[in-house]
């Protein structure tokens, strides 16, 4: 029997390369529908809303919008493609700004731009080049994240119980996930996991995404509400806490879905193990620490009004909705990458895994 890991897909591209197709993230657990985005602006209104989301899949996305831009473009000489595909690129990274993964998927395509116009200046030639280049990243993520869950699996023990936060699993990636990888992977292997997935408010992606893809493939996972994670802890239910992150900076600092440097401090207090599975295309070495990553402040509806129907507060009630929020190194226990685990002191080991990752 294939797992829902080979069959469910967040983004990709259709078989023509005319369109991307996403998986309305905001529709699950309900229901399963996939979107035909066409254009850069259908791509920025999927990330924006968080149907296509996680930062793994926001870089693919945006990668495939960009590439459809400058298809659309109507550019008929290399410069003009250069000078569309750097509007396209400047929208697709107003979209969202927290994770790096967009901006280093964007920056990844004009890269190669500029690399093939010094070898040609056919514009279907360098159209062509882009669309590559965008379904290299995707390919390459799920490599990425089946090395990151081989990491990971080895810190685990059958059985182990493991926390997780918001969804860092196959539907926030090519495949996979970060976080989750090592589940499925364990899963394969006879491991059995129990999982407790936090419901993560606002937006709950615990409870929609991860308590879902977890559930249909067969794993056992446990729903808890946020503010459950410290009980459960100090019952023993659980011996690691594995998360996702959205940017890492040079001295380890993680940002990731609000509530994570929260379930960090629990950790600690408990002393149990605390991974974050990072992709080094999630780790961005120009910002020195936390403070320097922007984190993305979304609107109030989203914790005043349930589905943007009903009033849970009163209303004009003053809000504050950050989306993100910055784990601190030291309560860091390792993060995994795909060039390896790094312990602390994380700045040395995350300049080589970088140096690695430009010598390729
Ligand atoms: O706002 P979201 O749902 O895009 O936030 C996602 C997360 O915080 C994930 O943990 C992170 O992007 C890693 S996904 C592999």
């Amino acid at each position: 029997m294939k797992n829902m890991i080979d069959i469910v897909q967040s983004v990709i591209l259709n078989e023509t390369g005319e369109a991307v197709v996403i998986l309305d993230q905001t529709l699950l657990p309900t229901q399963k529908v996939y979107q035909t985005l066409k254009t850069p602006e259908d791509v920025w209104e999927a990330i924006y809303h968080l149907k296509v989301r996680g930062a793994p899949a926001i870089g693919i996305a945006a990668a495939y919008g960009a590439y459809l831009g400058a298809k659309q473009s109507g550019a008929s000489t290399s410069a003009e493609l250069y000078a569309a595909f750097g509007r396209v690129k400047d929208y697709l990274g107003s979209s969202r700004p927290t994770a790096v993964n967009l901006f280093w998927a964007l920056e990844r395509l004009e890269k190669r731009l500029v690399t093939e116009m010094k070898a040609t200046a056919d514009v279907g030639q360098l159209v062509a080049a882009l669309k590559e280049e965008a379904e290299a990243i995707r390919l390459e993520d799920e490599q990425v994240c089946e090395t990151i869950g081989t990491y990971a699996l080895s810190l685990l023990k059958p059985g182990d119980g493991i926390l997780t936060h918001c969804n860092a699993g196959t539907i926030a990636t090519a495949k996979y996930g970060t976080a989750l990888a090592p589940i499925y992977l364990g899963q394969q292997q006879g491991y059995q996991f129990k999982v407790y997935a936090d419901e993560t408010r606002p937006l709950l992606q615990g409870a929609r995404l991860t308590a879902w893809e977890l559930s249909e493939a067969g794993i056992d996972v446990t729903l808890i509400c946020d503010n459950m994670a410290s009980i459960v802890m100090s019952e023993g239910k659980v011996q690691a806490v594995l998360v996702g992150c959205d940017r890492v900076a040079a001295n380890g600092d993680t940002a990731n879905k609000i509530g994570t440097s929260g379930v960090a401090i629990l950790a600690q207090h408990y002393g149990i193990p605390f991974y974050v599975c990072a992709p080094t295309s999630t780790i961005d070495l120009s910002c020195q620490t936390g403070k320097d990553i922007v984190i993305e402040e979304r609107d109030a509806t989203e914790i005043t009004t349930k589905w943007y129907e009903e009033p849970m507060a009163p209303a004009n009630v003053k809000t504050y909705n950050p989306a993100f929020d910055v784990t601190d190194h030291r309560l860091i226990t390792a993060i995994i990458t795909e060039k390896g685990i790094l312990r602390p002191d994380f700045a040395e080991g995350l300049q080589s895994v970088m140096n690695q990752s430009e010598a390729k």
